[in-house]
């Protein structure tokens, strides 16, 4: 596979104090990305995954913020933007069949960049290259945000059963 060429720059914990502050984070990623690249986002229900994503999104070329629907209800959005995108949301994903009806193992494969939040329930996935967004909710509006890139084969997370495909 690819190596990894630029994601070395942006790996690393940062602490924000404002929604403005990791969309900003987010945002400056989705302006210097060369290649389409995978994006696991996890955290709790209100850490700030959408928030990161739309940022992502615009930074990616999307000119408003407001149009980037939550995809809680649709599961996947998708974007013709510098690269194709695919907005993925897992929250409401309840069994293995709900998994496999949104052929994710399709999306992964295409070129595009894909943005996957509640990506613990996905489990131990085979995947070179993913970047691992762990955000958490430090209280009030301060949330620390981990960018790494994703060990495989690891185990589940507390709390949070994951789905194998
Ligand atoms: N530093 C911060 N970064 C991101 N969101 C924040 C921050 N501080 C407060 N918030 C608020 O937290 C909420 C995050 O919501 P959302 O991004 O939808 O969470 P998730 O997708 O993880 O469930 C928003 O209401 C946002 O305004
Ligand atoms: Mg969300």
């Amino acid at each position: 596979m690819s190596p990894l060429t630029f994601p070395e720059l942006i790996f690393g914990t940062t602490i924000t104090r404002s929604q403005q502050e990791t969309f900003d984070l987010s945002y400056a990623i989705g302006r210097a990305l060369e290649l389409p690249r995978i994006f696991f986002l996890e955290g709790n229900l209100g850490a700030g995954k959408t928030v990161f994503a739309k940022g992502l999104i615009c930074g990616l070329g999307q000119p408003d913020p407001d149009d980037i629907p939550s995809p809680s209800f649709t599961l996947i959005n998708e974007y013709l933007l510098r690269f194709k995108v695919f907005h993925v949301d897992l929250y409401r994903l309840e069994t293995v069949q709900d998994l496999q009806s949104l052929d994710l193992e399709e999306i992964l494969a295409e070129p595009a960049v894909i943005i996957v939040e509640w990506a613990q329930k996905l489990g131990n996935k085979e995947l070179e290259d993913v970047i691992l967004v762990k955000i958490e909710d430090l209280g009030g509006d301060n949330r620390k945000i981990e960018i790494q890139p994703l060990r495989t084969g690891r185990g589940s997370q507390s709390g949070n059963a994951p789905l194998e495909l």
